[in-house]
């Protein structure tokens, strides 16, 4: 594994892929923990992440992916996807799951509860949606820098039309829609964009002291 610095300074978002290198079930399995351990607000689950095996599948999904070849070519892909029906029985069934894996009484979650009910209820679909992306883009976050850590490469990619890939992927039946991608694999000897200066501003530029 690579130290963190060095691995966020050789990662970079592929363009080309090695379509003949695949990911070990043992690296796919790391990436989904990294996705799995990420925290969320209060910890409720509001997303889902669809990965996509089907080579067909994901030829319908690049020509609506501005043909970028990530989307076939990577070894695999990942695609994230909000929650649209998030609700009271979304609280109950979190409640559930922390009920029994700390062994703790059902009844003393109730305050807990009604405060996540509360700020769930308050918010318009829209604004639920715009809250569980900002989740999902932090289990992006994470995915991005283990991936780094365990020198794979990977493409965070928003430039896809997310209707159609709901479309394709039959999101709109499962109360889901697809917010953010991301591809996974190795990168291709004839990516130009791998040994490309990294463009960022200097930390004096972004973060303020006061
Ligand atoms: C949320 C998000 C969406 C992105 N969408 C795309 C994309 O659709 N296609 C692509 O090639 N790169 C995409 N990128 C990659 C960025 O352009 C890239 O991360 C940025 O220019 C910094 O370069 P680096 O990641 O190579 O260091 C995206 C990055 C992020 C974080």
């Amino acid at each position: 594994m690579k130290n963190i610095i060095d691995a966020l300074n050789w990662r970079y978002a592929t363009k080309a892929y090695d379509t003949n290198k695949k990911l070990s079930d043992e690296q796919l399995l790391t990436l989904i923990e990294s996705v799995r351990l990420t925290p969320s607000s209060y910890g409720l689950p509001v997303y889902k992440v669809i990965h996509v095996k089907d080579a067909e599948t994901r030829e319908k999904l690049k020509a609506v992916a501005w043909g970028q070849p990530q989307i076939t070519d990577a070894s695999d892909l990942f695609v994230f996807a909000v929650k649209t029906d998030l609700n009271d029985t979304s609280v109950d069934e979190y409640m559930s799951l922390i009920s029994t894996t700390r062994n703790a009484p059902i009844e003393s979650l109730n305050e807990f509860s009604g405060m996540i009910k509360g700020t769930l209820n308050s918010l318009s679909s829209e604004h639920k949606e715009a809250w569980a992306s900002r989740q999902a883009y932090i289990a992006l976050g994470t995915l991005l820098t283990t991936a780094a850590l365990h020198e794979i490469d990977a493409t965070p990619m928003e430039g896809f039309t997310t209707t159609k890939f709901d479309e394709i992927l039959g999101l709109n039946e499962l109360n889901l829609k697809s917010v953010v991608v991301c591809a996974l694999g190795y990168r291709s000897e004839n990516d130009t964009y791998a040994s490309l200066a990294k463009v960022r501003e200097s930390k004096e530029n972004i973060f303020i002291e006061k």
